[in-house]
């Protein structure tokens, strides 16, 4: 299988890039920071190729497209998993880092999104997985606004796709992590205390991803405590969950 994968240079994305090659298929990784996809590249070799490229903006998406097309690959799986998301109280936060994280999260999602599954849906196969989060299920995430919401949206969408999509072969699954060790947004998972947030390795998100998957799955949730969690949400009212994030989050600031 022919597979890209944003958001490859690290965390989630550099896991799945691995267990898909370790499988036998060829991957296209996406990301800004050509210094890490060199790297990648030299690993690899002839199982990747490597694009550098910043996604947030909508023209790099349309050169990604014609690059793609250039190497003649057929793309069989498009995983869409670069993400951003800003810390802190939104009425204190940089307003150009949420505007960053809605054109990464929903913008550049959506519009590659677009571009494979009109040739998928013509084709009649292909799959499609989108990386949304366990915030996708809360009511709201306080300190994590903008993200938590833009997960939602990842969440809504990618399950609208299913009905319109799977009809006609083309696999579909979102992809929800929760707390996961990457050193998301440049804080690095190696600080100290931020162990204790952590309930799955990327390398754990990978494998249920892989799993999950290929058994035809349209939700994934890595880790039992993920599914638990989420499970146990739709029975706390929504008030009392998002004083629940708050706890958690303003736990976490208080480290960076
Ligand atoms: N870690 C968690 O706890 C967690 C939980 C739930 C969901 N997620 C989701 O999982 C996904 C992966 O995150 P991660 O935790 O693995 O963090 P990460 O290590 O920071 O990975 C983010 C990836 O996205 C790429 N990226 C960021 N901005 C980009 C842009 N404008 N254009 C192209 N690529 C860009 C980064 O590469 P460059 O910097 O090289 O561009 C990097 O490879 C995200 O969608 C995140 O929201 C993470």
């Amino acid at each position: 299988m022919n597979v890209i994968i944003t958001g490859a240079s690290s965390g989630i994305g550099r896991e799945l890039l691995k267990i898909f090659v370790d499988n036998g298929h060829f991957v296209i990784a996406v990301a800004r920071r050509k210094e890490k996809l060199e790297k990648i590249k030299k690993e690899f070799d002839e199982k990747v190729e490597i694009i550098c490229t910043d996604i947030s903006k909508l023209e790099n998406i349309r050169e990604l497209h014609e690059e793609i097309k250039k190497m003649n690959i057929d793309v069989d799986l498009l995983i869409n998993n670069a993400g951003t998301g800003e810390y802190g109280f939104f009425y204190e936060t940089d307003i150009k880092s949420h505007i960053k994280t809605l054109d990464l999260n929903i913008r550049g999602l959506t519009y590659l999104t677009r571009i494979f599954a009109e040739e998928m849906f013509k084709k009649g196969s292909g799959g499609i997985i989108n990386v949304a989060s366990t915030a996708s299920f809360q009511s709201g995430g306080p300190l994590m606004g903008v993200y938590y919401a833009s997960k939602a949206y990842v969440l809504s969408f990618t399950e609208a796709l299913v009905e319109e999509m799977e009809y006609r072969g083309v696999r579909i699954m979102a992809l929800c992590p929760g707390p996961t060790s990457t050193d998301f947004k440049g804080i690095s998972s190696e600080r100290k205390g931020m162990e204790k947030f952590y309930v799955t390795t990327p390398r754990q998100v990978a494998e249920s991803c892989y799993k999950d998957y290929f058994n035809d799955k349209n939700i994934c949730i890595p880790g039992i405590l993920n599914k638990i969690l989420v499970f146990i949400t739709r029975f706390i009212p929504r008030k009392v969950q998002r004083k629940i994030v708050r706890k958690i989050q303003e736990k976490k600031k208080r480290l960076l």
